[in-house]
Parts: structure tokens; C-alpha cells; sequence
């Protein structure tokens, strides 16, 4: 159990959720400063519901196939706050949330992106980092804004590329760094311990 001044978070996933259980894992320390109110899913089939259920911890799905933007954020928006959330993390959503939802959130929405932002925003990341034929790569925890994969940078977590790497390979060792990283900058940011100036993050305290 988390402290009782724990900021309540959701976590938004659309699958396997590996992101959102080392943010559950994370959260269940005596003193983490944040703890999970609820796992949002934008497909009912998403993988990681079952781990969020087994621990305990709400979950609801809102199925955003073939609706509206704006609808789908409107019906988010108030699942978030009848969940009485403060922060949101995306962990793997795979749906743009339009900009008047990421405005209302701002500062209080993060996103975690399998390289080293600004290089390598959108999919694909792995491949297209293979073949430009750079030597290290690795993870961003970055405040959302209207933009992809744009934001003030939290923190970074960099590792080498092995000669050796295939796109999975690197998606698994960048992933292991994602699991640390995440769950570091959720307790930033709960801690009231980052100050934004333009796009730059300054950690206070
Ligand atoms: C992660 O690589 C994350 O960086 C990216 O999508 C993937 C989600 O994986 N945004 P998981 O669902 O957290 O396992």
C-alpha cells in the first residue's frame, strides 16, 4: 500500500501491458508516491487487463474502434475523473488523443517511447534504428503534448546496439530499461519534483 497522499494515477493501455505492470510493481512500495486507481484499455482485448485485475486494481475498457476522437476523449475524460485521477500514463496506447484532451491534461500526461527522442518518433522504431546504423539507443519518458511523440523529455535511459541485434532482440533490451525508467520519472513527477521551462524539465528538491 501506497502513502494516503499517493497521487492516484490511470495507466492507458492497448495490449501486452508490460510497461503498465512495472508501474503497478512499482506503486505497490510502502512509499511510492503515486498509486494505480485504475488501467484503462481502448480494446477489450488488451493482454495486460489480466494482470491489472489479478492485482487487485480497477479496470475499464472504452473501445475506441470507430469512434469519434472527440467522443472517445470526452468518454475518457470523465472515466478519469470519476476515478478521481491526477497524473495519466500511456504505456503502449496506440490511439491519438486530440489536442483539447492533451491540453487539459498537460504536465499531467506522460508517455514512454521505445528510443532516444527527438530520433526515431512513430512505430517501427527498432528496424529503423538497425538500419541507420547508430551505436546506442534506448528509452524516453516525455510529457505528451498535441505533437507525436513531442514533449519535454523527463529522462532518458541509453544502451549500446550489439552488432548482433535484431529488431526484437533490441526491443527487449530497450524494454528492460523501460521498466526502470517509467516508474522512476511517475515518482518524479508525483513527488512535485519537475518544473517545466519550454521544453526543458528541471527536477527540483
Ligand atoms: C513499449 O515499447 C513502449 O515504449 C511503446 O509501446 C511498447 C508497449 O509495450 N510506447 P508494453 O505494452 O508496455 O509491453
Amino acid at each position: 500500500m501506497s502513502p494516503a497522499t499517493a497521487k492516484p494515477v490511470a495507466i492507458l493501455i492497448s495490449g501486452r501491458g508490460s510497461n503498465m505492470a512495472a508501474l503497478i510493481e512499482a506503486a505497490a512500495a510502502l512509499d511510492f508516491p503515486a498509486r494505480i486507481a485504475v488501467v484503462i484499455a481502448n480494446r477489450a482485448d488488451a493482454e495486460g487487463l489480466a494482470f491489472a485485475q489479478k492485482h487487485g486494481i480497477a479496470t475499464e475498457v472504452i473501445p475506441s474502434k470507430g469512434k469519434e476522437r472527440a467522443a472517445f476523449d470526452a468518454e475518457l475524460d470523465a472515466a478519469l475523473r470519476r476515478h478521481g485521477v491526477e497524473i495519466v500514463c500511456l504505456a503502449g496506447f496506440m490511439r491519438l488523443l486530440t489536442s483539447g484532451f492533451v491540453e487539459s491534461w498537460r504536465g499531467r500526461l506522460l508517455n514512454i517511447h521505445p528510443s532516444l527522442l527527438p530520433a526515431f518518433k512513430g512505430t517501427q522504431v527498432h528496424e529503423r534504428v538497425l538500419e541507420s546504423g547508430a551505436r546506442i539507443t534506448g528509452c524516453t519518458v516525455h510529457f505528451v503534448v498535441p505533437e507525436m511523440d513531442e514533449g519535454p523529455i523527463i529522462l532518458q535511459a541509453a544502451i549500446a546496439v550489439p552488432d548482433d541485434a535484431t529488431p526484437q532482440s533490441l526491443a527487449e533490451l530497450v524494454l528492460a530499461e523501460e521498466h526502470k525508467l517509467y516508474p522512476q520519472a511517475l515518482g518524479l513527477l508525483a513527488e512535485g519534483r519537475l518544473r517545466v521551462d519550454g521544453n526543458r524539465v528541471r527536477m527540483v528538491g
